[in-house]
């Protein structure tokens, strides 16, 4: 992808005595109390911070954090904990600015954080004025947030129109890199694990990926459904017994490229949604009417794990199973230790697989792992986000 590079223009001697703007996602999971409960985003965003600070320029970072109401500033929407968990991270203080967007006074060699970016009226929408405001403040802007790649608000969009320079920050290039790497240019064959409770949530992925991938693979509830399309019994499985025709014209489309979708051969089940439920290996044309699909079997599992290390490329999103009830998690854990070691590129996003990288200790073994939730779901849905979009009509002019 074309876009000017934060690294480029540090590297050009262009960033020194600059005011440069950073947009981050630092947006954090938080318990009652405001502590960090997971501080990945905070970590990712630091190189792009020491590069500009490295490079001797005068730096705000800011972003949002959760959903506050415009104009109505309170408290727990304060980056102030964010700042403090980053300033540990970089061993310095990290003054925290609130109402910011008039001007911000900062000097060469400094850092501070400009308060949470979704509290300013006319955010969300993408206010010209407030956008024009942003970019007054910076020589560059610096779009470092993949986060929220799929976002248009002022902090992500507008600005990158009106800033004098607009580029891509280290994380986002790097995310921009992978998925590339990944989708655009795959070395094959290219193996996509889509997994989730609901065909529903994630049939866009379905169908985009239906049209690119070698092999698609499919667990959790969505498995159960294309089980279902495929003419086997569930039992009492999720699934969503209205969409079979859609899993059906999945599984044609594939067929038609001489590609496929994998339908498991044997599942591990339970009589109830529990941890403690005592959990049967069984054939998938075994499943009795009062069955709970939990999880593929170890025969699935393998014949899966063969795929997946000889692939070329792998795109993971979604469990296989309920991981996390020790029972039930053999399918997951077979699935991410073949990831883990496999030759091919392999790229994850996701909440929940990123809970089962971190169970199965695989972070080191993934090619590129996503600080991305909706931003990485609709890079599979084939979308062009609105953040790689801007920045490629401002490297173009
Ligand atoms: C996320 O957590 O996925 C990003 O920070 C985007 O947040 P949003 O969905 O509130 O825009």
């Amino acid at each position: 992808m074309n876009v000017i590079r934060f690294s480029d223009l540090c590297a050009q001697g262009k960033v020194a005595g600059k005011r440069v703007f950073i947009r981050a996602d630092l947006n954090v999971p938080q318990d009652d109390a405001g502590n960090i409960t997971e501080d990945t985003r905070i970590r990712a965003s630091i190189p792009c911070i020491q590069m500009a600070l490295d490079a001797g320029a005068a730096v705000m970072v800011t972003s949002h954090l959760g959903r506050p109401t415009e104009g109505d500033f309170k408290p727990e929407d304060s980056l102030t904990p964010v700042a403090a968990r980053m300033g540990e991270l970089m061993g310095r203080s990290i003054p925290v600015v609130a109402n910011w967007v008039d001007g911000v006074q900062v000097n060469a060699g400094q850092l501070v954080m400009l308060e949470n970016c979704r509290v300013n009226k006319g955010e969300k929408k993408n206010n010209e004025e407030l956008a024009r405001k942003m970019a007054a403040l910076c020589d560059i802007f610096v779009h470092d947030a993949f986060g929220t790649a799929h976002r248009a608000e002022a902090s992500t969009y507008g600005i990158a129109q009106f800033a004098p320079i607009a580029c891509a920050g280290p994380l986002l290039a790097a995310e921009m890199d992978a998925i590339s790497k990944a989708l655009l240019n795959p070395k094959r064959p290219l193996v996509a694990i889509v997994a989730g409770s609901k065909v529903s949530t994630k049939l866009t992925i379905l169908k985009s990926l239906a049209a690119n991938v070698d092999q698609l693979i499919v667990g959790g509830g969505i498995a159960n459904t294309f089980m279902l399309a495929a003419g086997l019994k569930i039992g009492k499985s999720l699934a969503e017994p209205d969409l079979l025709d859609q899993a059906t014209a999945v599984i044609e489309a594939m067929k038609a490229r001489g590609a496929a979708v994998p339908i498991p051969t044997d599942v591990v089940t339970a009589k109830t949604f529990a941890a403690d439920a005592p959990a049967t290996v069984k054939a998938a044309t075994d499943v009795a009417d009062d069955d709970l699909i939990l999880d593929i079997g170890p025969q699935t599992a393998q014949a899966l794990a063969a795929q997946l290390m000889s692939a070329g490329t792998i795109v993971w999103n979604g469990p296989v199973g309920v991981f996390e009830f020790p029972a039930f998690e053999n399918g997951t854990k077979v699935i991410a230790q073949a990831i883990a070691a496999s030759s091919a590129f392999s790229i994850a996003g996701g909440g929940d697989t990123l809970a089962a990288i971190a169970k199965y200790g695989i972070e080191d073994k993934v090619g590129y792992i996503s600080t991305g939730g909706g931003a990485f779901l609709e890079v599979l849905e084939g979308k062009t986000l609105p953040a790689f979009e801007v920045l490629s009509r401002r490297f173009a002019g």
